[in-house]
């Protein structure tokens, strides 16, 4: 008996640590690991709540402080695009904790950031550069020609120095 006491002490230092595992994974691993890859599934709706929207609620939520644009556009052509197009999203200017949140209070916030101005190139040449693919009745120019006829030079703002954004026609 005596030449087998190694081999059972081996063998309960194994069971000792095969028990502690089992009950240590038990303590440790979260309850919704695997439960779509090797990963914690409660983390998904963890990170998708930490991203706030940023997005306003079209020309409306601008309309609270910029009252006299959106009474502007309105009646111009660019109706038809968001202010936030031209711009950046409502929450890189104002900060909120949900857009619900904003819309019910909208008077107790306030401007918290610059709001971005591009240049036009960034704008105005994206939408209204000729493109054949552009239906005939869209308003598009050949941005060289336009200029040149006007004695005119490619430039970051040169749209801006005859048209007005908020109200293009001439
Ligand atoms: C077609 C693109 C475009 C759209 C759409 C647009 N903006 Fe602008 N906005 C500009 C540009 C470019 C400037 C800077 C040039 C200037 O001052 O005229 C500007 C400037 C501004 C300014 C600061 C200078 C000023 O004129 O008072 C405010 C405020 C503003 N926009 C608000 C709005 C709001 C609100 C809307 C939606 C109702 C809107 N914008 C829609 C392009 C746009
Ligand atoms: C809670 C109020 C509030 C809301 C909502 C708001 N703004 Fe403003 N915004 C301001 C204030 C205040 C200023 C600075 C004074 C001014 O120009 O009227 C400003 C200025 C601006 C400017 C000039 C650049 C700057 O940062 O000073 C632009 C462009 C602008 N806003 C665009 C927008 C657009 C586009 C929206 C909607 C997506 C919007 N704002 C929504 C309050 C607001
Ligand atoms: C997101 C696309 C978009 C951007 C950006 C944009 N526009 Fe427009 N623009 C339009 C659309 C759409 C119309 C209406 C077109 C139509 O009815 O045929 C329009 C109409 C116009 C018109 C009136 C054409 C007419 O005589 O009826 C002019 C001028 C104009 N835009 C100039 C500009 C300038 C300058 C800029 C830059 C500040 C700009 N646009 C930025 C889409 C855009
Ligand atoms: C020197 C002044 C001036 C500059 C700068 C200018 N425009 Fe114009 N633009 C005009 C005038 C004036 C008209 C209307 C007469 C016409 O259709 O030729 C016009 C017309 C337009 C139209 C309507 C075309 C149509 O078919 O009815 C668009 C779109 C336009 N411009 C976009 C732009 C863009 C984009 C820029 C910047 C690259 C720009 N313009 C720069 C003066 C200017």
């Amino acid at each position: 008996m005596e030449h087998t006491k190694h081999l059972w002490r081996a063998i309960l230092i194994l069971l000792v640590v095969s028990i502690g595992y089992l009950l240590g994974r038990g303590f440790l691993v979260p309850e919704s690991f695997g439960k779509y890859g090797h990963y914690r599934g409660d983390n998904l709706q963890e990170q998708m709540n930490i991203r706030v929207p940023k997005h306003g609620n079209g020309m409306e939520s601008c309309g609270f402080c910029h009252e006299e644009k959106v009474e502007t556009i309105v009646e111009t052509p660019h109706r038809v695009i968001n202010c936030e197009t031209c711009h950046a999203t409502l929450r890189s200017h104002v900060e909120y904790e949900s857009i619900e949140k904003f819309l019910e209070d909208p008077d107790s916030y306030d401007k918290t950031a610059e709001m971005e101005i591009h240049s036009a190139q960034e704008l105005c040449i994206k939408c209204h550069d000729y493109q054949l693919a552009k239906p005939d009745d869209y308003k598009t120019i050949v941005v060289v020609e336009h200029l040149e006829e006007r004695d005119m030079e490619l430039g970051p703002y040169v749209c801006f120095e005859c048209h007005d954004p908020h109200d293009p026609e001439m």
